[in-house]
Order: C-alpha cells, then structure tokens, then sequence
C-alpha cells in the first residue's frame, strides 16, 4: 500500500504539471484525490492491515495528500498567470499604428435639400414655421375653401385616423384627424398666429394613398406664403424666379401656367426651363428623357383666395398674397437633372445610392 501511495503522488504531480486548463486540472483533481478517485480507491484497503501498518499507512497517506494538494495549487498559479499574461498581449494596443478612419456620413439628399431652400427664402425674409403633418380636416381642406363632400378634395385622397378604441374615424370640432397631402394646412394656421406682414415657409412630411415607382405615400413639400400690402402676381414671379436662379442655375428660365387650385385665385403652374436640355427640348437631336419640350413642372402657386384669407381672420380688401407649394424630392431631383426609375431609392437607405448625392 505504501508503494501504491508512492506512485500515486508520482503520477498525480506529473499529470497535474502538464494541464494547460482549468477544466482539465479540476478533471485530474478529481480523478485522484475525489470522493472515488485513486486514493479514496487506496485508503479502502486499510481496514485490513495491522495496526502498526495502519500507522504507517494514515502517516504516508497525509504526506502524499498534502504533496499532491501542492502540487495542485502550483498547477492554478501557473494556469492562472498564463491566461492573464495572454490577455494583456491581446488588451496591448499599439499607438504608433496608423488609426482606422471611421466612415464620414452627410445628410441625406431630402435634407439637404431643405437646407438649400431654406437658405435662399431666408435671404428674402422668409422664415421657416413648423406646423403639424397631423392635422384637422379643417385646416387640410375646409379652411381652404374645400367645403366637406366637394370633388377638389379627390385629388388629395389621404389617410384619417382612427379613434383605436372605437375603430371609427377620430372626430372633433374642427373635423376629422388627417395625415395632412399638402403643406397648405400652414396656410389659416399662420394667420390665425394674428401677425401681419407674413414671409412662412413651412416645410413638412406629406400623405398620400400612393405607392408606386413614381409616387412616394411619404414625401416633402415646402410652402410659401407672402401676405401683405399690395402684394400681387408680380411679387409672386419675383420671388419665384429668386429661388429658381439660385437653385437651379442662373440660366433657368421660369414659366407660369394658368391652372386651377380652390385656395388660390388665379392659380399657376409653375415651370423651369429643363436642367438637362436647357430649355430646348432636344439633346444633340434626340428628344431631352427628361422634359416634355423643354419644360419641367415644378409645382403650384396663386393669389391667396380671399375666402382663404377670410378663414384665417385677414381682411381681403385691405391685404393680399400668394403662396405656393412644391414638392422637396421632386424639386431635388430636378436640379440633379434626374430621372429616377424608382422614387422609393430615395428611402430605401441603400448606401450605394445614398452616398451618390
Ligand atoms: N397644395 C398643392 C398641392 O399639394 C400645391 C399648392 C398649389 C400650394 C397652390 C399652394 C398653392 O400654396 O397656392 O398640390
């Protein structure tokens, strides 16, 4: 039994230097010195020998025990210390190496957009509000001489909000609740605000029950609105051809088409000559892909019709405006020279597209 004590303590230090783990040195651990391991296994003998041999024996046994509980413990140290001096090399930065650049972004097309249209309105006095893209029926439609049940508002089909708890569409004095089409709702709020003259521009998130290649049910439009004395059709085209030779180019041309809108009277259409054929309808003889003979629609305007006025608490025979509307993305688009197969790249967020512009 002594012999067997021996070689045991021989082989558990030798099995105990060559664990590279904890995992391992715990599965030696146990497998000599556990509850069965080899020495339990050994000591099981005892009841069988002499006295003095149990003696011995129990002497011998206390030595090995305490032999191999050393070596156990030397074993831990060195694992220990072998792990930490490994994640300290892997914690090691070297400062002299030349740093990753992380990726500059820029704003996004629509927004830069708006900064550029800001800025050149501002030059004229014209300040940005913000007013809600939620919005009362009233202020959507009626206050701009829409009446309830009228056909104009067909070609602004939009989205009303539902009370969630009745599944009914939300009702309250001024009408129902509505993703707003068009930023004209800024109109009637803006003079309610009681402060004449006004110079808004109110650039907003707009509705419409659209999703196609060419329509977005999302999209931006910006809206002027001038009121004052003596304003009149000729301001109108001044601030418009303003914004145009500043945006587009000096060489753009400006045209304005009769047309007609409820809240305005009379109403435009506004045109720019085309970005990519000039104006003349033709690129090196083929027909411009981009324009219909030279002209691009940018959006529309009027003299603000005096019901309109009238809703927003501003006496029609002493004050008169104009406002317009336009499309931001459109409107981004047209300086690009752009035709998109698809509008919905614009809010894909596809980097490869995005970081075009
Ligand atoms: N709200 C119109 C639209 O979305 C655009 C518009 C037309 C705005 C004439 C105006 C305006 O302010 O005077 O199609």
């Amino acid at each position: 039994m002594l012999d067997q004590l021996k070689q045991l303590e021989t082989e558990a230090l030798a099995a105990f230097s060559v664990t590279e783990n904890m995992n391992d040195l715990e599965a030696a651990r146990v497998a000599f010195m556990g509850r069965k391991g080899r020495l339990a296994d050994i000591m099981s003998q005892l009841p069988s020998l002499s006295n003095e041999e149990k003696r011995a024996a129990g002497q011998m046994a206390n030595e090995v025990k305490a032999a191999i509980e050393g070596a156990f413990a030397a074993a831990q140290s060195r694992i220990e210390s072998a792990f930490a001096e490994l994640n300290a090399e892997r914690a090691w930065i070297d400062t002299t190496l030349p740093g990753e650049e992380p990726g500059l972004g820029h704003v996004h097309l629509t927004t830069q957009a708006i900064a550029d249209i800001m800025e050149i309105f501002s030059k004229l006095g014209f300040n940005r509000q913000r007013h809600p893209d939620l919005d009362w029926d009233y202020y959507a439609f009626e206050s701009l001489n829409m009446p309830k049940e009228h056909p104009a508002r067909d070609e602004w089909e939009t989205f009303f909000i539902a009370d969630p708890d009745k599944d009914v569409v939300q009702m309250g004095e001024l009408g129902k609740v509505v993703l707003t089409p068009h930023t004209s709702n800024a109109q009637v709020r803006e003079m309610q605000k009681g402060q004449l003259p006004i110079r808004m521009i109110n650039i907003g998130k707009t509705y419409r029950r659209q999703a196609t290649a060419r329509h977005l049910p999302m999209f931006h439009q910006f809206e002027g609105l001038m009121i004052d004395e003596n304003v009149s059709i000729t301001d109108l085209r001044g601030v418009f051809d303003f914004f145009v030779k500043r945006f587009f180019g000096e060489g753009t041309k400006t045209r304005l088409r009769p047309f007609h809108f409820r809240f305005t009277e009379p109403s435009f259409e506004l045109d720019i000559s085309c970005t990519v054929c000039e104006g003349e309808g033709f690129v090196n003889g083929t027909k411009c892909k981009l324009c219909k003979g030279g002209w691009l629609e940018l959006g529309g305007a009027g003299m603000v019709h005096p019901n309109v006025l009238k809703a927003g608490g501003i006496d029609p025979k002493k004050y008169t405006g104009f406002a317009f509307g336009w499309g931001v993305e459109r409107t981004a688009m047209m300086r690009g020279g752009l035709k998109m197969d698809d509008i919905r790249l614009m809010y894909r967020n596809d980097l490869r597209f995005l970081k075009q512009f």
